[in-house]
């Protein structure tokens, strides 16, 4: 499937999104390679879920580019995973179905039974969506996502309503889905999380970005003061 056009790289240059007077991002500059996981971190209105809706091109700059591979919006392979996942009033396998077809791709049982054995669901085919408890849910929602084999997965705070079983579970799919090479972009507030899961970090804060760094050397030394007092668990206003 790799004879598609590539959704990657995305290319930030010089990104500002702005609503009337409020500046939400101003001047991000950076670059999403396909490769291990990049993990957008900072404090609550930093911007982090206004970045993944530009990544994935559901807002327009107000000054700067976005270049997003050859893609062009049509036949771009991304998909999203929210904080909290909408589900159809239908069974956990027919949601998969819908979501195989509404990306182009057969919707037999057998396509349907391995993305949600990919997410530990099998067992769970017949169940109606929504009686699902909310880290079944969750995976749910990431087999429809994995359904339309997406080259970027964006997941948007994941984790944020789940306990530390539900977590792991989605954590090992996240960490699967990237191994088999797709390219993770997620916000997390979980700290524990994004060392587990980054390969780079994005650390925002105030709308800008103020690191952007291999995990490892960021969760070391933080070389901004913001980032050292955020790791650090402190408040960063
Ligand atoms: N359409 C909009 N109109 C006005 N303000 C907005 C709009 N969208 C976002 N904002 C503001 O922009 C800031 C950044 O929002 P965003 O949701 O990107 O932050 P975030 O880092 O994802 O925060 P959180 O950690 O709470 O999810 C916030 O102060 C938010 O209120
Ligand atoms: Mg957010």
């Amino acid at each position: 499937m790799r004879d598609r056009p590539s959704t990657l790289p995305i290319v930030f240059d010089s990104v500002a999104f702005a609503v009337g007077e409020t500046r939400i991002l101003r001047d991000v500059t950076l670059t999403i390679e396909a490769g291990p996981p990049t993990v957008l971190i900072g404090p609550n209105g930093s911007g982090k879920t206004t970045l993944i809706k530009l990544a994935m091109g559901l807002l327009t700059p107000t000054a700067g580019t976005i270049r997003g591979g050859q893609s062009d919006r049509a036949t771009r392979r991304q998909a999203i995973v929210f904080q909290r996942p909408v589900m159809l009033r239908r069974s956990a396998g027919s949601n998969i179905a819908y979501a195989l077809k509404a990306a182009g791709r057969a919707a037999d049982s057998a396509t349907i039974m391995k993305l949600l054995d990919r997410v530990g669901l099998a067992p769970l085919a017949g169940r109606p969506a929504r009686r699902l408890s909310g880290g079944e849910q969750q995976r749910l929602a990431l087999a429809r996502a994995l359904a339309r084999d997406p080259e970027v997965l964006f997941l948007d705070e994941p984790t944020a309503s789940l306990d530390p079983a539900a977590t792991k579970a989605v954590e090992d799919i996240v960490a699967g889905a990237a191994a088999g090479g797709v390219k993770i972009v997620m916000s997390t507030h979980d700290l524990g999380q994004a060392r587990r899961l980054a390969n780079d970090i994005a650390f925002l804060a105030k709308g800008r970005l103020i690191e952007y760094a291999p995990a490892e050397r960021f969760f070391a030394a933080p070389s901004s003061p913001e980032g050292r007092s955020f790791v650090a668990g402190e408040l960063v206003i």
